[in-house]
């Protein structure tokens, strides 16, 4: 994410807090959060080694690759795997975009997802558990940061409207908050404690409710990478892409709109909302356009990143409010 010119209550270190900065110090931040040996040498931790072959992915292989389903196509190429896979936001692992290897650490399995709040059925599934409940589909998708760049994805996984319906919410629900984990002694980027972790983020039940708002449980026909945000995601593709929280462990419905891990540290840059729109500029840079990865092509930003017929309506009588921040 873009450099934090304010500072929040507790003090963010603009050194932390600036991609750009960060990246171009690389290997002084890996080393300040002990990932230094692990980047540079390519090994896993041994723990983390021996925990894969029993990670939720190997676990659910066998499901993959799932059935496209064709109303979820777009004219973009596919952004390449690799590409994807070693370029990505996961400041549980640092706040750089070569994550990947860091992230290996994370063990997804057991994997127990916190269902709580108002709904009918407060409990806790196990993610394999949920898998069993819900048929799993392929989408392709656009996928826009705030930073600026896009990649198109194919996820698979399943709508975030069967979850609600498992979950039964009562009618005083307004809205959905979720929750990464929280575990330092694996994510590296969770000692800095300047950050208000866990990562959070909340959708109105209404925007839960439509069908693009998508679970990612896998990508690429495979079961999700953990660099992704295994083993299970979120994907609001006509949001920019902070609001598509990874590692998800706990959703709860409120009354009370969720306040997210980046309005928490820059509520004037980045707010709930936060729907993609190219004539609303981010306060230090335009988002009039964005930058395909891989092929480095400007084009430009559409409303609501393309998705407008199907998602303008939920802002109707919300035009008060800030929906493009
Ligand atoms: N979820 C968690 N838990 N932690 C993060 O740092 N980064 C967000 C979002 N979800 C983030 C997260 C941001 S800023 C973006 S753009 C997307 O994940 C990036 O997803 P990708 O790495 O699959 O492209």
């Amino acid at each position: 994410m873009p450099t934090i010119h304010r500072r929040p209550r507790w003090a963010i270190a603009e050194s932390v807090a600036t991609p750009e900065c960060v990246f171009a110090n690389r290997r002084t931040v890996l080393a300040g959060l002990g990932l230094g040996a692990i980047a540079g040498a390519g090994l896993l931790p041994g723990t983390a080694r021996a925990q894969a072959a029993e990670d939720a992915a190997s676990r659910t292989a066998s499901l993959y690759p799932v059935k496209r389903n064709d109303a979820y196509r777009i004219e973009r190429p596919l952004t390449p795997e690799d590409v994807n896979s070693t370029y990505n936001n996961f400041y549980e692992f640092g706040s750089h975009k070569q994550i990947a290897r860091a992230a290996q650490a994370l063990t997804t399995h057991p994997w127990d997802i916190e269902i709580d709040g108002l709904v009918e059925k407060p409990g806790t599934i196990a993610f394999e558990d949920l898998l069993k409940r819900l048929p799993l589909e392929e989408r392709l998708y656009r996928h826009r940061c705030v930073e600026a760049w896009s990649m198109t994805v194919p996820w698979s996984g399943f709508p975030l409207s069967a979850l609600l319906a498992i979950a039964k919410p009562l009618s005083s629900a307004r809205y959905l908050r979720f929750e990464t984990f929280n575990d330092p002694s694996v994510a590296g980027g969770q000692k800095q404690v300047w950050y208000p972790w866990p990562y959070v983020e909340g959708v109105t039940m209404e925007e839960a409710s439509n069908d693009l708002a998508f679970m990612v449980t896998g990508a690429y026909g495979k079961p999700l990478a953990k660099q992704f945000g295994a083993p299970l995601r979120l994907a609001l593709p006509w949001k920019y892409g902070f609001k598509s929280i990874k590692s998800i462990r706990r959703i709860s419905f409120t009354e009370k709109r969720p306040v997210s891990f980046w309005e928490e540290i820059a509520a004037s840059e980045y707010g709930f909302w936060a729907n993609v729109n190219p004539d609303v500029p981010h306060p230090r840079w335009s988002q009039a356009e964005e930058r395909v990865l891989h092929t480095g092509e400007r084009i430009p930003t559409q409303l609501f990143n393309g998705y407008a017929e199907e998602v303008a309506g939920l802002y109707s009588g919300l035009e008060s409010e800030q929906l493009y921040r």
